[in-house]
């Protein structure tokens, strides 16, 4: 029993050890495609509508106009963002945004309009 724990313990380090760096870089690899921020996609192309609550786009930062919409739930949110809803153009026309950078996108509006 007491001879097995420093062999143990040596195992357990040697792993810690090993698993660290890879660890590491699977989170940096994982975070690269994310070329575009939130911020950076809402001020590329959101903010044109959002920006001034162009053709009743709910306004960045008014919280009454985003409540009703936050209600839906983000899932809905991306669907209307993607698809397009009313004056609503398909992805806010950003035609070479992934569905992360819409996401992304949405959270930023979202998350200074509540
Ligand atoms: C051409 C103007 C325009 C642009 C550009 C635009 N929007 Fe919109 N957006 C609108 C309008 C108008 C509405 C309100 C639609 C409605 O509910 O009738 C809206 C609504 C939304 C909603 C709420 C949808 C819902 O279900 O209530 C989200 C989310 C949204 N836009 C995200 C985005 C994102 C993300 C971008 C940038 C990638 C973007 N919009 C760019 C005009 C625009």
């Amino acid at each position: 029993m007491t001879m097995n724990n420093p062999s143990r313990i040596g195992l357990l380090c040697l792993l810690a050890l090993s698993a660290a760096p890879a660890a590491t870089w699977a989170q940096q690899k994982a975070a690269a495609p994310a070329a575009k921020s939130g911020q950076q996609v809402y001020e590329g192309v959101c903010q044109a509508c959002h920006g001034n609550g162009v053709a009743g786009a709910p306004k960045f930062g008014d919280k009454e106009a985003w409540a009703p919409r936050i209600a839906t739930g983000m899932d809905a949110l991306l669907a209307s963002a993607t698809n397009g809803k009313n004056a609503m153009p398909p992805k806010g026309t950003c035609m070479d945004c992934s569905e992360q950078d819409l996401a992304a996108a949405i959270e930023y509006m979202v998350s200074h309009s509540q």
